[in-house]
């Protein structure tokens, strides 16, 4: 087992990425706290990895909240006495070309995306210091790396992740404490629903393997991060998007 008791706070576990993530956490040993805005699939999945036998909690927040976040991460750290991993999983769009894209649509991606991911780190970071070792784990995107047409907040917030993760990284690091990102191509989640069929048939033309990316293809990505196996990767942004051409 790759994370034999270790402790993982990932956000946006209900659903998605963070879903298959948490059971892959678990699956490897971890004791998972999940935690995310939806209530009902939160409580669901932590039931069904409960009964799988993993060590798991839902926590309700918004990563938005500062306060909510910083009570919650006292509730993790009361529940499960440390916490050696996070995952900064959260995401949301709100895609409109730059002409018409409203300013609180633009916003409220900035906070879920970029605020939340200082939120979530900042409130989590004392107690990987006070061990000397943890691994941060932020979810880029390859928007941010790259731009994408009709992605301006989205893109400006992913590309902003990279740069608190570098920075932190170099922060960080002589405390014991990796930080990487993780920049997924298009994977098939909820999040690409709102794309048209025709452009993910040409976006999966632009994918050596013609096909678009799993929830497990970044999970294994995360666990990769999260495992000791990367000890010494640091501030790098890892892409698992297939090698599509960009
Ligand atoms: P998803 O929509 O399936 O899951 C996102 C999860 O985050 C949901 O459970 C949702 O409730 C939770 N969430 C949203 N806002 C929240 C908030 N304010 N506080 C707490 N939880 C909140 O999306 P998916 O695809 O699993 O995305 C996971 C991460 O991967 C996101 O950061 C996303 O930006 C990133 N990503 C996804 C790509 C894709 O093609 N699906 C591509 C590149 C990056």
């Amino acid at each position: 087992m790759r994370l034999l008791d270790k402790t993982v706070v990932i956000t946006g576990g209900a659903n998605g990425i963070g879903a298959v993530a948490a059971a892959l956490f678990g699956k490897q040993g971890a004791q998972v706290a999940i935690l995310d805005f939806d209530v009902h699939a939160g409580e669901a999945k932590a039931q069904e990895l409960h009964a799988t036998g993993v060590e798991v909690a839902f926590f309700q927040v918004d990563v938005a909240d500062n306060d909510r976040v910083k009570e919650v991460a006292n509730q993790v750290i009361e529940k499960f006495g440390k916490v050696d991993i996070l995952v900064n999983n959260a995401g949301i769009t709100k895609d409109a070309m730059l002409v018409k894209l409203d300013a609180a649509d633009f916003k409220q991606v900035i906070d879920v995306n970029l605020t939340g991911v200082f939120n979530c780190t900042q409130a989590f970071l004392p107690a990987m210091l006070a061990q000397g070792k943890g691994k941060i784990i932020n979810t880029s995107s390859i928007a941010g790396t790259g731009g994408n047409v009709g992605q301006t907040n989205y893109a400006a917030s992913k590309a902003g992740v990279i740069g608190m993760t570098k920075t932190w990284a170099k922060e960080f690091g002589r405390k014991g404490i990796n930080v990487n990102a993780v920049a997924p191509g298009f994977i098939e989640t909820n999040m690409i629903h709102t794309i048209p069929d025709k452009v993910l048939e040409q976006i999966k033309l632009l994918t050596p393997y013609s096909r678009l990316g799993t929830p497990e293809d970044v999970a294994n990505a995360y666990l990769f991060l999260a495992s000791e196996e990367s000890d010494f990767i640091n501030g790098t942004v890892l892409e698992v998007d297939g090698g599509m051409l960009k």
